[in-house]
């Protein structure tokens, strides 16, 4: 094996330890606890595991969480009359519905009810315009965790070929513009991609988001490339149940330069996003310079 292991879980402890002492500062001098809502709507068991999971973190970052889990049953009325609440209730500053919905609500109704200075993830239209032309936003979190791991390991991304592979509405197109924010040559790659190995092969940056577990294998890889893996797919492995990623690990360690691992590579930094995204949402409620060592 040739590439560096991008370690996702330590840059994601650092960057909540950052938060923390933010957070610290903003009650120590300001009296201001920032506060997030999380609501989870039915009992998918992979959104149970986040939502208990961004709960904790988010409390041992000093923050409020507050959790409302409803019923798979919720109404749409229902659903947008805790929103209008969570939208008006000042010790609220982030608020992040977890997707999927179950299948008689409309999501995208659903996310552009949310207030989009409280939009922690990013989602609502007005924020993916602004981002998509430049403008200060909330920044979709597991993108922006990606950014983040990229400009650690390789200092500005100017000029790099980049390919994204997937064009979901919560990474792919996101990933894209962060990427031609900073100054990347984009392709996005989709299910209807002629040859995707040949346009895999050319990139400097390959970011797998398709959730098709270890579809990108070494071969596809330029030689020094630098690979995020986005998928987080649980696979039955000689009868033992076990979690990899979109990226054939084994073997595209063996060409890339460097590599993010799964599980420990992008998910723990999604988390970490969402509270300083949540951080991000409360300075800018109470008007307060915005803390500036978040990102690299
Ligand atoms: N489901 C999977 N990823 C996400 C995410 O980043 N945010 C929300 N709200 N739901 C998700």
């Amino acid at each position: 094996m040739s590439a560096e292991i991008i370690d996702g879980k330590e840059f994601a402890a650092g960057l909540r330890a950052r938060v923390a002492a933010h957070v610290a500062r903003l009650k120590a001098d300001h009296g201001i606890t920032p506060g997030l809502a999380v609501v989870l709507v039915g009992e998918d068991p992979a959104s149970q595991v986040y939502v208990r999971s961004k709960g904790k973190m988010t409390v041992e970052a000093g923050m409020k969480s507050a959790e409302h889990r409803l019923s798979p049953e919720t109404s749409q009325e229902d659903l947008l009359n805790l929103i209008n609440e969570l939208n008006a209730d000042p010790t609220i500053h982030g608020i992040l519905v977890q997707l999927p919905l179950p299948a008689h609500l409309d999501e995208d109704l659903v996310i552009n009810a949310i207030d989009p200075a409280k939009d922690v993830d990013g989602f609502h239209i007005l924020n993916v315009g602004l981002l998509g032309t430049g403008q200060k936003s909330m920044v979709p979190c597991t993108p922006l965790g990606c950014l983040m791991l990229l400009r650690e390991r390789l200092g500005s991304l100017a000029g790099l070929d980049a390919v994204v592979i997937g064009r979901s509405n919560i990474v792919g197109k996101p990933m894209a513009q962060l990427l031609l924010g900073d100054s990347c040559t984009v392709t996005i790659c989709h299910s209807k991609t002629k040859d995707l190995p040949q346009v895999v092969g050319r990139a400097d940056i390959v970011v797998a988001a398709v959730g098709r577990p270890q579809m990108v294998t070494g071969d596809w890889i330029k030689p020094g490339a630098t690979v995020i893996d986005v998928g987080i797919n649980r696979i039955d492995d000689n009868g033992k149940s076990r979690l990899v990623g979109d990226v054939d690990f084994a073997s595209a360690a063996e060409v890339a330069g460097a590599i993010t691992p799964v599980p420990g590579g992008v998910g723990p930094m999604t988390i970490a996003c969402l509270l300083a995204n949540t951080l991000t949402a409360c300075t800018r409620a109470n008007n307060l310079p915005e803390p500036d060592n978040l990102t690299p």
